[in-house]
């Protein structure tokens, strides 16, 4: 496994994997690998015969009050977990190589990166498109594997690549969850132990209210008692709680297309997301 740092030698490194002629897939990650970045890992692996995973705290998608500052970073560890996972390449770029003086373009993806997070974490969706182009066109891979998990970046990213012409597969992966549902994230690292026996009202809330929908319940209470559920159990505040159409996600009064059901909310100082397809 080769990693590099600077441009120039990424690009030399990738022309040697291609010269082959085999598929090159990239798996873009801010680090703090846990077990759902090692499932995109293990998802690029099969669908290309190259994976080019890259490891970048990108501090355009953060506010300016949330936590860049303090994100976790183990890139040693994460390191030999890439290497004992069979990838080819990590690129670790410097801030000040993807944002040298004078950087000043932003990509705006419009409607599908506006509501939800979008509307809690102004421009957080601009910074994830600017440095997933940037990565995309230092790496030009065949393929792209995103986890569901953030599932509006997955949906922002497929609508960007579409109105660019970017020509590149984008794989959505399913979330992975602990043993008692809560979905694997770094950010679960931020929870005290009593906070994090508290944070699987989140999947349950999610998993009660597709089955209440999917029943014919109405959908805007079904919505309300599950933001009760997880002020009752433990949250003490909900950014949204809702129901989308799967691809543009455009809130929904009622289920009659592949929907999202997809929730923000806070436990301590920590922002929690999640969300499950329900399908009519
Ligand atoms: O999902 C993430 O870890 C980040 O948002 C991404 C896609 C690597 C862009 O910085």
């Amino acid at each position: 496994m080769q990693i590099f740092l600077d441009l120039p030698q990424l690009k030399a490194g990738i022309a040697a994997l291609r010269s082959d002629g085999g598929r090159i897939a990239l798996v873009p990650t801010m680090g703090a690998l846990h077990a759902g970045h090692m499932a995109l890992v293990a998802d690029a692996r099969a669908r290309a015969d190259h994976v080019v995973v890259s490891i970048f705290v990108n501090p355009l998608q953060f506010g300016q009050n949330e936590d860049f500052s303090v994100y976790p970073r183990r890139e040693a560890t994460d390191i030999a977990m890439l290497q004992a996972a069979g990838v080819s390449i990590v690129w670790t770029p410097q801030v000040s190589l993807m944002y040298p003086e004078g950087f000043a373009s932003n990509l705006h993806v419009a409607g599908v990166s506006e509501g939800l997070d979008g509307v809690w974490r102004p421009g957080h969706f601009d910074g994830v498109a600017t440095v997933v182009a940037k990565l995309f066109n230092q790496v030009r891979p065949d393929v792209a594997c995103f986890g569901e998990k953030d599932y509006q970046q997955l949906a922002v990213i497929r609508r960007m690549v579409a109105d660019l012409d970017l020509g590149i597969e984008i794989v959505g992966v399913p979330t992975q969850r602990d043993v008692d549902g809560l979905a694997l994230s770094s950010r679960n690292a931020y929870l005290d132990s009593d906070q994090r026996a508290r944070a699987i009202a989140l999947p349950e809330a999610l998993v009660m209210t597709g089955e209440a929908i999917l029943s014919g319940g109405d959908v805007a209470s079904a919505l309300l008692r599950a933001e009760q559920h997880l002020l009752e159990h433990g949250f003490h505040s909900v950014d949204y709680f809702a129901l989308c159409d799967a691809e543009s996600l455009t809130p929904l009064a009622r289920l009659d297309r592949p929907a999202r059901l997809l929730v923000a909310a806070r436990i301590g100082g920590t922002r929690l997301i999640d969300n499950i397809a329900v399908n009519p």
